[in-house]
């Protein structure tokens, strides 16, 4: 399986801005054959972007899109609209769910609409700090879980991407903690599990799951080390070009 190294940019970047890192990115970064290496600019970002960039060396995702193709729906930008231009979306982030409401019926809508579009989705699920206070993370898991793939079809389930993400341990979450490798170990299997249950073993082994909250430099190696750990999805970290670059080589020496 390949190992993924997604940089979350949320709101940064002016499109000029955005471009220019791009640039500098895709002059430092090698052709990895095994590394998956993709940037989520902003929505605005992302056609300029699509141009520019190298599908060689990096992909884009976009950060969320709308699961309805077109419509009154002001504000919106659809799956459809988003087609050919991302080969990715991040689905269900947590700033989208509890900033933006969004439960897990409307981002079950969005994993359908990303795969009918021919877009991998990137489900993100995780746990509150007090939701782990009150030894719900289990539970959590298992319901963000199965309500974010309840509208895949078993024939595209292998087209999905999961992204373990604990609220308490994201750096912009106030008194971010960084996770240990023993706890997101424990979470990436309990993942695996609820998988092979619903899905079977094989679905289960073959369905990447990347850890992300509070990755840097320092912790990227050891987190990549975790069993069951397919790649890492990276906010402010990624926004640094020496720092994201450091950790694509960390992957490369981790993961070779
Ligand atoms: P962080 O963000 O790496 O800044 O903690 C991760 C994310 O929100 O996807």
């Amino acid at each position: 399986m390949k190992t993924y190294i997604v940089g979350n940019w949320k709101l940064n970047f002016t499109v000029g801005e955005a471009s220019i890192y791009l640039h500098k990115l895709l002059k430092a970064v090698p052709n990895y054959r095994d590394l998956e290496i993709v940037a989520a600019p902003s929505t605005i970002a992302l056609q300029p972007l699509s141009l520019q960039i190298d599908r060689h060396k990096m992909k884009l995702a976009a950060q969320n899109a709308f699961y309805r193709d077109y419509g009154a729906f002001t504000g919106e930008t659809s799956f459809s609209q988003l087609r050919g231009v991302v080969d990715y979306c991040i689905i269900g982030h947590s700033e989208r769910r509890y900033i933006f409401r969004e439960d897990d019926k409307m981002i079950a809508k969005k994993m359908a609409a990303a795969i009918r579009n021919k877009i991998t989705p990137i489900l993100c699920i995780g746990e509150t700090e007090s939701e782990r206070a009150f030894g719900e993370t289990a539970d959590v898991i298992r319901d963000q879980l199965i309500g974010g793939l309840s509208e895949v079809s078993d024939d595209d389930i292998e087209k999905v991407i999961v992204a373990y993400e604990p609220v308490w341990a994201i750096s912009s979450t106030k008194a971010a903690k960084m996770a240990t490798p023993d706890e997101i170990a424990e979470v990436t299997k309990l993942i695996r599990e609820v998988l092979a249950e619903v899905y079977g073993t094989k679905v289960a082994e073959n369905i990447p799951i990347l850890f992300g909250g509070s990755v840097k430099p320092t912790n990227a190696g050891a987190y990549l080390m975790v069993p069951g750990v397919n790649g890492l999805l990276i906010g402010g970290s990624s926004l640094i070009l020496s720092e994201f670059t450091d950790i694509i080589e960390t992957a490369k020496r981790v993961k070779a």
